[in-house]
């Protein structure tokens, strides 16, 4: 898909001087010049990441109509809008989305304005959902510090209280997908999907920017068997 959006002719922001800084340059010339991004403006997305899950569905077959499921850290919308596509919702399927900031109502999406850190929480997408959740995907990031390890360091924390709410959440033979910047404590956290999940895979898709040290893990065919 990423090839077709590829267009070879490159903006560049001309600025009068001390009117912005060069990193609001550089992130406007990024956004002008992101095939991602005219894409999901002209197909209705409200995110460029909505082409990460795309890509993601198409490699691992996450949804099929008639579905539950669980989007963690939703705003702006873009992959519950793809989800609700999938899943056929409102119609058959089912979607309980949360995140920390708010999001304009989506058709067939029940939003829950809230932080997985939050100790009720779970139970609260639990009574939305009225049962288990076929597929919980989390696209959670933290507010980039530009720290680099603090920011990894947030990113996992946001990838085990995602694994924890799917644990809860999940019914036998569920998916689970997270972003998670790479770095320390990956290996760990897969150790521990290992014990709940038949298969973990380790997915970049194309729509994540290269310079992003970004990746999404994915586990498949959930087992609860193994809950302590
Ligand atoms: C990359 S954005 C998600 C984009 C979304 N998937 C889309 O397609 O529109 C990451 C989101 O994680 C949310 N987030 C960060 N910390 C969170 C937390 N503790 N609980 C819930 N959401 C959180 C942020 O507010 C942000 O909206």
């Amino acid at each position: 898909m990423s090839k077709n959006l590829i267009n070879n002719t490159r903006v560049k922001v001309k600025i009068k001087k001390g009117s912005k800084t060069v990193s609001s340059r550089r992130w406007l010339e990024r956004q002008l010049n992101d095939p991602y991004v005219s894409a999901a403006k002209k197909d209705g997305y409200r995110s460029r990441s909505a082409y990460k899950l795309i890509e993601l569905n198409e490699k691992f077959n996450f949804f099929k109509k008639g579905q539950s499921v669980v989007d963690l850290g939703s705003a702006p919308g873009g992959w519950s809008q793809v989800t609700a596509e999938h899943v056929d919702s409102p119609n058959k399927g089912k979607i309980v989305s949360i995140d920390i900031k708010d999001v304009e109502p989506i058709d067939g999406v029940i939003f829950i304005n809230g932080s997985i850190m939050d100790d009720e929480i779970i139970e609260t997408i639990r009574q939305k959902l009225q049962g288990g959740a076929d597929v919980v995907i989390s696209d959670m990031a933290p507010y980039a510090s530009g720290h680099k390890s603090t920011d990894q360091t947030r990113s996992l924390l946001l990838a085990e209280l995602a694994l924890d709410a799917a644990l809860i959440l999940l019914k036998e033979k569920g998916i689970f997908c997270c972003k998670l910047i790479r770095g320390k404590g990956e290996e760990e956290l897969v150790k521990i999907m290992r014990v709940y999940f038949s298969e973990i895979k380790r997915f970049k898709p194309d729509a994540s920017r290269k310079d992003s040290a970004e990746i999404f893990l994915i586990g498949l065919n959930f087992n609860n068997q193994n809950l302590a």
